[in-house]
């Protein structure tokens, strides 16, 4: 009987490492310790044992179960370990959901684009900069009355704030490249004001500035007319100039584009006035070129200043300029 329990363990222990899954392991147990089992189908010899033998072989057999249990719930604790970390290669994958640009920067690559193929450098400036940056050196002396045009957001004790406008730039840029020469600076700026479907606190300005000696409003109109008839992809768009003042331009100017969709007959989006106002510009003012050490002798400029996001609404018809960061899925992802 002993030689019959021990071969029982010895394939106890061979099939114990071939066992890859809970339903073989269940055969296992019934095969071993099952009610009709071999183990139990053994145990009924016991009877024509003596007393004595019965002893002996009673321990021997309860040593071979105790083993046989051992490698059962070893081997248990291991499937359910590995069973844990199973990959279901059948189960359907979930999808990854890829971002994309906003409309904002969408535009303003293809804008770069635009003034880059007209011979402009592109720059972005900084947000943060200096009263002098904003407003002194361009003209926009401490008492002027200028000043009161834009409510700021001052930083730091009144000497840094947020750009009002992306001609706070120009001064630097005029001494980093060399005259003669043309830039555009495309980016966010500040003003601290109520909100409505028109304007917003932040919003971005395309600030172009030319300077050498052909920069003349000639130029800027035909810059300007190029630059307009590429973004709206629209052709023969006219341009027209009014005067109007800034502390930093001299003639100042207000451009309007006859309007995109009715040509000047007035319809809804230019109000039936027949024109879009969008921008304002002018010659830059010898105060500022002297600012940036130019030979006011040699060398004049021209300055303009359009806004993004009224370009964007004029080209996709968006009704509220507070769409644009309102982080509403709806909107973005028409675009
Ligand atoms: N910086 C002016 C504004 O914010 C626009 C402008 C730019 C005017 C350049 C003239 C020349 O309104």
């Amino acid at each position: 009987m002993k030689e019959k329990l021990d071969s029982i363990l010895r394939e106890a222990q061979q099939i114990y490492y071939q066992i890859k899954n809970s339903d073989e392991l269940e055969n296992f147990r019934i095969k071993f310790l099952g009610r009709n089992g071999l183990l139990s189908q053994l145990s009924e010899n016991f009877k024509h044992l003596t007393e004595e033998e019965k002893k002996e072989i009673g321990k021997y057999f309860n040593f071979v179960k105790q083993e046989i249990l051992k490698l059962y719930s070893e081997k248990k604790e291991l499937l359910t370990k590995k069973e844990k970390i199973i990959f279901d290669f059948s189960h359907p994958g979930s999808q990854i959901k890829l971002g994309k640009k906003h409309i904002i920067n969408q535009e303003i690559e293809t804008i770069q684009k635009i003034f880059f193929t007209l011979g402009f450098n592109i720059e972005e400036g900084r947000e943060i900069v200096t009263e002098n940056e904003n407003f002194d050196s361009l003209n926009i002396l401490a008492n002027h009355p200028s000043r009161d045009l834009w409510d700021t957001f001052w930083l730091n004790k009144k000497s840094y704030l947020l750009r009002t406008h992306t001609s706070a730039h120009q001064v630097e840029y005029l001494k980093k490249y060399n005259v003669p020469t043309k830039f555009v600076i495309i980016g966010k700026v500040y003003r601290h004001e109520a909100t409505d479907q028109r304007h917003e606190m932040q919003f971005h300005q395309i600030e172009g500035v030319s300077v050498g000696n052909g920069s003349n409003l000639g130029e800027l109109k035909s810059v300007l007319k190029i630059f307009f008839e590429n973004y709206f992809e629209k052709k023969n768009l006219e341009i027209i100039f009014r005067t109007s003042y800034f502390p930093f331009t001299e003639p100042s100017l207000e451009i309007d584009l006859v309007c995109i969709i009715c040509n000047g007959r007035g319809c809804n989006l230019c109000k039936k006035s027949g024109y879009l106002e969008v921008a304002g510009a002018g010659m830059i003012h010898p105060f500022v070129l002297q600012q940036a050490k130019i030979d006011i002798k040699k060398y004049y400029g021209y300055a303009f200043g359009l806004g993004l996001e009224r370009l964007i609404m004029l080209k996709y018809d968006i009704p509220d300029v507070r769409l644009f960061n309102s982080l509403d899925l709806r909107f973005i992802n028409q675009f």
